[in-house]
């Protein structure tokens, strides 16, 4: 497979979440075992669909001139390679969300993508010039359109109405602990 650009999974430095946190993280938002056996369910039924969720995500997002703020210029305009750099890296985060495979290396690389949201590196990966912050408010907000459209790729593949449900609950789950650890670096220090 060719390379993405600035995918740096298992080349970041060690998150600040350790893995003892996150345990107790996935009990808080009861994300056990049945979860990663429905998100690795979820991966047969998306891997292919990749390209059509991304579109109706961008197009969300597109749509929407607050959100696509995030990807302007100083004048405002749409980045385009700005939008295709980071569409890239989306995929594979389908992937690897659906591969739910929470080790180390993903946890750390959580924390990368926390920090490419936040001014601490935004912008930096693709080396553009845009808006310094995404807004955690948006971050945050976004899991509800992002979960909710996902849906009805989940249940394209003729899988039972329950294993649809268990899929989009897993996911649900997963999406919430992610925006949780990308918004470390937005959190007073001591406060997260
Ligand atoms: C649940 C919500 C969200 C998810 C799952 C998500 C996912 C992602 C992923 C996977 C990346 C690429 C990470 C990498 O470099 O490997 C990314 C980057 C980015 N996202 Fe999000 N995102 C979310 C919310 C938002 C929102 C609300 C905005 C803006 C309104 C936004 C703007 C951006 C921008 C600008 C980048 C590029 C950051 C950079 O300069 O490196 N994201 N996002």
């Amino acid at each position: 497979m060719a390379e993405i650009a600035g995918y740096a999974y298992g080349k970041v430095p060690t998150s600040p979440v350790t893995l003892e946190d996150f345990e107790l993280m996935k009990k808080s938002v009861l994300f056990g075992e049945e979860d990663v056996k429905y998100l690795q369910m979820s991966y047969e039924v998306v891997k292919d669909q990749v390209e059509a969720i991304l579109d109706v995500w961008y197009g969300f997002v597109g749509s929407n001139p607050h959100l696509v703020a995030s990807f302007t210029d100083k004048e405002g305009t749409p980045i385009s390679d700005y939008l295709a750099a980071v569409r890239k890296r989306f995929g594979q985060w389908i992937l690897d969300t659906a591969r739910g495979e929470y080790d180390q290396k993903w946890l750390d690389y959580q924390h990368e993508i926390g920090l490419r949201h936040h001014r601490s590196k935004k912008c930096q990966t693709d080396g553009i010039s845009s808006t310094e912050n995404v807004p955690l408010r948006y971050l945050l907000l976004l899991v509800f359109p992002v979960t909710f459209t996902l849906k009805p790729f989940l249940a394209s593949k003729g899988h039972s109405a329950e294993d649809v449900e268990k899929m989009y609950n897993a996911w649900l789950k997963s999406c919430l602990l992610q925006v949780t650890l990308w918004s470390y670096p937005y959190v007073k220090e001591g406060d997260f």
